[in-house]
């Protein structure tokens, strides 16, 4: 979950200019960080937001994000998987709080990782887990693969998570959200060129950075208009100006999910 990052530093440096260049292009025309006191955002609730799931090792220690689709599936990152086995991972609903102990824990009976699935930045970065447990909690409904008109430039989409408040900071205890601005294609391609894979990839952020996804936000959801339409999957950094988050673009893969949901 942490290793991406490292990946991009290369291509950052090399896109550090043409970005500055194409700064217009990276976000909606009224896009202006607003600051919030996830990276800005404020804390809510696993009441307000049922089916964010915590993503936990056996310890009930959470690394990732997931999202409560049916009563026994969780759509998360397929890099959050890597490596995990159905003994080594617990999925937790109900819980707002990293130290809490209530909620519903689950284990899990079974790991689907998207078969092409070998780096975020390639793409494929989705993953279907099925619970033992069933959750009491209501699911999220998510994007038919014909919803492709939800990513339109400047669309309100909002993050949650429990992960680092910034690049290389501490994650939060209580669950955080925050909305940012979807981005175009464009101006995605402009600050990661050909690491940005438009089928399977939308952006998401601010061209002034400031409010973002980030370590341990990965595998949660990108709601748009209340519907999953993304998965966190990658970024340069968190919440850095010209470079917005990377999510899973979960209209390409909503009929393999939706193979999984009913399997
Ligand atoms: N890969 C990170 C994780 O494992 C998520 C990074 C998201 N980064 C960003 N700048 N939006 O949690």
């Amino acid at each position: 979950m942490f290793g991406l990052n490292r990946a991009r530093q290369t291509a950052a440096v090399v896109a550090a200019t043409a970005a500055a260049a194409a700064g217009a292009l990276l976000g909606a025309p009224t896009a202006t960080a607003a600051p919030q006191p996830i990276v800005g955002g404020t804390t809510t609730t696993t009441t307000a937001y049922p089916f964010m799931m915590q993503i936990t090792d056996a310890s009930q220690s959470q690394f990732c994000g997931g999202t409560l689709v049916s009563a026994r599936k969780v759509v998360t990152a397929a890099h959050c998987m890597v490596g995990e086995t159905t003994g080594s991972v617990r999925v937790v609903g109900g819980r707002t709080y990293l130290n809490g102990t209530d909620g519903t824990v689950s284990r899990v009976s079974k790991i689907w990782i998207h078969p092409s699935y070998t780096d975020a930045s390639d793409g494929d970065d989705v993953a279907v887990l099925t619970l033992s447990t069933s959750m009491p909690y209501t699911p999220a409904s998510y994007v038919s693969s014909s919803q492709t008109g939800v990513y339109a430039a400047g669309t309100t989409a909002r993050i949650l998570g429990w992960g680092t408040t910034s690049s290389g900071g501490s994650t939060s205890n209580q669950l955080r959200t925050a909305t940012v601005p979807v981005v175009s294609d464009a101006g995605c391609r402009s600050s990661y060129g050909s690491d940005y894979v438009a089928s399977d990839m939308v952006c998401a952020g601010y061209s002034s950075g400031g409010v973002d996804t980030c370590q341990g936000d990965s595998g949660g959801p990108l709601l748009i208009g209340g519907v999953l339409a993304g998965i966190t999957s990658w970024g340069e950094g968190c919440a850095e100006a010209g470079y917005p988050g990377v999510y899973t673009r979960l209209t390409t893969f909503s009929g393999q999910v939706t193979t999984q949901v009913n399997s």
